[in-house]
């Protein structure tokens, strides 16, 4: 059943481009109108909207923290994203002008039944993006977007996650359809974009055999350290993720421009740093600051494991080792960027000797608190 893969984390990576794409399947409609799959709000109450809470753990978390991004550049309602497991329990301010959206693969887990029950209990509206049809979160919400990425096993989520997070770019665009678009054009551009994202995801594929062979080359390390900066950095936090839970070797990931605040103490000879470079294009020259944090982590030591835009010839100097992802606006680029992160704590796992699917004190669906 693992279809000639030797874990279904490898089987569910493969599987990711077709996770995408039938997530977006029938929902960006040649008419403009996107809609989600349930919604038991008007289209009044969510222009009502004036403030915006994500709220998942782990992985999911990770998705949400992308969605800030995207839904605060689109709709330029203020978003803040929060652990479940904490949301609660600090008394947010919550009203009928609030959407709490909790993001689950699995409908199941407590943390986020609870913080969702309890955003209800606040009379704020809400909306879920899950994976499991019919289960507890899409149920006792308000309005739902189902991810299609099909039947998740490998305790570690990979396509559910892309799929969160191409839904909550759907959520972005709904949200700024509804309430009258302010770049009208860029959000049109943007959905074509969108449309491209599982041919790309295909060609970022196509490219993981030396970050395989590079992830057997890292199984001895004993810290690896991940960067990134705006949306690159939510991916450094999923990489490190995926790793510790994998391969259980320590690893972190950090905001790039943190790092000469405290975390560039940790660079020694040989410490693995993966970077997330942000696309050349991307506002505020934060590109040409990532290449510079990418040069001192050298400098000091680091072997640094760079994940580019394609053109992108700044990088080429520091990287010891180089994986490309082609062009794609920024916001989009952690679909892409993710899957070289995937594909190499898969694999140092493996190499480790680890059972990839079945980690261990892990469980794929958490239904206690
Ligand atoms: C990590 C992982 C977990 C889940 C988290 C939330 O690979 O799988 O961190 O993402 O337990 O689970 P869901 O999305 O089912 O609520």
């Amino acid at each position: 059943e693992k279809g000639g893969y030797d874990w279904f984390m490898l089987k569910e990576i493969a599987e990711q481009p077709q996770a995408v794409a039938d997530t977006l399947l029938g929902r960006l409609g040649d008419d403009g109108r996107l809609l989600l799959d349930e919604v038991r709000l008007s289209d009044q109450e969510l222009r009502d909207i004036d403030k915006i809470f994500v709220v998942s753990c782990g992985t999911s978390f990770h998705a949400g923290l992308i969605a800030k991004y995207a839904i605060e550049h689109w709709t330029r309602i203020p978003v803040e994203v929060e652990v479940a497991s904490e949301f609660r329990y600090r008394d947010p301010v919550l009203d009928r002008s609030t959407l709490v959206v909790v993001i689950s693969q699995s409908g199941e887990t407590m943390d986020t039944l609870m913080a969702l029950r309890h955003a209800r209990d606040q009379k704020a509206r809400t909306l879920a993006i899950c994976n499991v049809n019919g289960s507890t979160i899409p149920r006792e919400s308000d309005a739902v977007l189902y991810t299609h990425a099909g039947p998740e096993i490998a305790v570690a989520s990979t396509k559910a996650f892309l799929a969160q997070v191409v839904a909550c770019y759907l959520v972005g665009l709904v949200l700024a359809q509804i309430r009258g678009i302010k770049y009208a054009d860029e959000v049109a551009a943007i959905v074509e974009d969108i449309r491209r994202l599982p041919d790309e995801v295909s060609v970022v594929l196509g490219r993981m055999e030396p970050v395989r062979e590079l992830g057997r080359s890292l199984a001895d390390a004993d810290t690896i350290l991940f960067l990134g900066r705006h949306v690159g950095y939510p991916v450094a936090l999923e990489g490190a993720l995926k790793l510790k839970e994998l391969a259980y070797i320590h690893a972190e990931g950090f905001a790039a421009g943190e790092l000469k605040h405290g975390p560039i103490a940790l660079i020694d000879q040989g410490t693995p740093v993966v970077v997330v470079v942000p696309s050349p294009r991307s506002r505020e020259s934060v590109h040409d600051k990532v290449v510079s944090n990418i040069q001192e982590v050298r400098a000091r030591g680091a072997r640094t494991v760079v994940i580019a835009e394609e053109g992108d010839e700044d990088v080429v100097p520091y990287a010891d080792h180089l994986v490309r992802v082609p062009r794609t606006p920024t916001l989009l680029a952690p679909v892409l960027t993710t899957v070289p992160l995937q594909v190499l704590a898969c694999e140092i796992a493996a190499a480790r000797g680890h059972d990839v699917d079945q980690p261990r004190n892990l469980a794929k669906s958490v239904t206690v608190e």
